[in-house]
């Protein structure tokens, strides 16, 4: 019942009784009372369907009595970034634990091509069953995109892929009667490929990207006015932007699923590894604009209050996985910066030097500040008046990861990509 699993129940919701099963306790308790905590999902959704269609569950002994099982569990990086897939491994323990003949498995989870046959049927199999004949087995890659308002799950094409091609068209029929349209691939690892293959592209594109805007920071080049002129070409070019590193439970981790597979096949896959070090680069690369801009006041990140903007990942959602602002706050602590961080959809964010919450306005983290580097660019953060918060006391230094604010007005503002690292006119300016 996570970002992936809830809006999925909820729109199954609306054809079939749904179960919607999870171990965390927390969360079952929230959906049990209506509660929502994923911004995708709201209360009225959820009140529209529980009690009635839709079930919260933690107790596993419901799921034998259902036709379709969905694995929707995290995939995440062990400590030495190789596939983590004991989450996959705990879902398959407990469904195999009851399986009957006549059920149907699918995996929703993003992992390397090859999991499903070699990880998920051999563990459903210990039931005795046979894949395929006594029960079935599919995959299909989720592929929302958490705070889209224009796709939402029902308008995002799915892809199916069955370990035969009767798996294959069963899961699509079932995703047939929720989502408008259905793409059947030839088999399971191909559909988990589909997956790798749109957050690799991502991945490339974005480190391609950032590694152009420390280029053209360098040359005096406003990398952000390139991309948008580029973009006027009518084919052959796709916009991506620069930032501070990628985010969320997608993008920074996928391409290392496909990066480990690969290798067993024996093939090194550099541009992947490539990108992934690029868009780590660019969390340093903000502590670096930020001791810059400090270094244009005389100031130096040690003793200086520097306040985070944006915790969550991405733009106008709550979700900090893997958020880049997390680095680079724990660096700035061992840096000997005090921070304050301001955030209109994260709460909080846990750091390895502790929890950091969110002040209760903008005006509240702009008090006394020294810096302040806009990571997320939240809809909000485009309005603010810099002037207005900051001016009572004193102008902090500016640090821009997104091209939040087109014109820095005389204030002091180090923009990635923008070309003005170098340009120590505009502290004069405002002085
Ligand atoms: N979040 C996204 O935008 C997104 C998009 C596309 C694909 N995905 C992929 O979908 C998968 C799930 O991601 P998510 O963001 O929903 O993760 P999540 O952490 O939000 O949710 C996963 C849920 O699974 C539960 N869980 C763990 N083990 C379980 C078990 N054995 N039985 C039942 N529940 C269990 C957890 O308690 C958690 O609530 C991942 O593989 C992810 O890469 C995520």
């Amino acid at each position: 019942m996570g970002y992936v699993g809830l809006p999925l129940a909820i729109s199954f919701a609306k054809r079939f009784n749904v179960l919607g099963f999870d171990v965390n306790q927390v969360l079952i308790n929230n959906l049990q009372h209506g509660k929502s905590y994923i911004s995708d999902v709201s209360p009225e959704d959820i009140d529209r369907v529980l009690g009635q269609s839709f079930c919260p569950t933690t107790d596993s002994s419901k799921l034998k009595d259902c036709d379709f099982l969905i694995i929707c569990v995290p995939t995440p990086l062990t400590k030495d970034k190789k596939p983590d897939l004991s989450y996959i491994k705990g879902a398959c323990e407990i469904i195999s634990g009851f399986l009957n003949k006549g059920q149907f498995v699918i995996l929703e989870s993003t992992t390397y091509p090859g999991t499903t046959d070699e990880i998920v049927v051999p563990m459903l199999e210990v039931s005795k069953l046979k894949a395929g004949k006594d029960f079935g087995v599919a995959f299909s890659p989720e592929r929302i995109d958490p705070g889209n308002k224009d796709y939402t799950i029902d308008k995002i094409p799915k892809v199916v892929g069955g370990i035969n091609k009767e798996c294959t068209k069963i899961a699509a029929l079932l995703y047939a009667s929720i989502i408008s349209e259905v793409i059947c691939v030839s088999d399971a690892k191909t559909a988990e490929s589909v997956k790798m293959v749109e957050n690799v592209f991502r991945n490339v594109n974005i480190a391609l990207v950032n590694e152009l805007a420390l280029i053209f920071e360098n040359m005096g080049i406003n990398c952000w006015e390139v991309i948008e002129a580029a973009s006027t070409k009518p084919y052959g070019y796709t916009p991506f932007y620069p930032g501070p590193g990628v985010g969320g439970h997608c993008i920074p981790l996928d391409p290392l699923y496909l990066s480990y597979q690969a290798k067993r096949y024996g093939i090194m896959p550099r541009f992947i590894e490539t990108s992934a070090e690029i868009n780590d680069f660019m969390k340093v690369h903000v502590v670096n604009l930020i001791r810059k801009g400090l270094n244009r006041k005389n100031k130096k990140i040690f003793g200086s209050k520097i306040v985070i903007m944006g915790l969550a990942y991405k733009r106008n959602i709550e979700d900090v996985r893997e958020s880049p602002s997390k680095d680079v706050i724990e660096e700035l602590i061992a840096l000997g910066a005090n921070i304050a961080v301001f955030d209109p959809f994260a709460v909080s964010i846990k750091t390895d030097v502790g929890e950091f919450s969110s002040e209760a306005s903008i005006r509240d983290a702009f008090r006394e500040a020294d810096c302040a580097v806009f990571m997320t660019d939240h809809d909000i953060f485009k309005k603010i008046d810099l002037f207005e918060v900051g001016v009572e006391d004193g102008l902090p230094i500016i640090i821009d990861c997104r091209n939040i604010f087109e014109k820095c007005n005389g204030y002091n503002l180090i923009g990635i990509g923008r070309g003005d690292i170098n340009n120590t006119s505009i502290y004069e300016d405002s002085n």
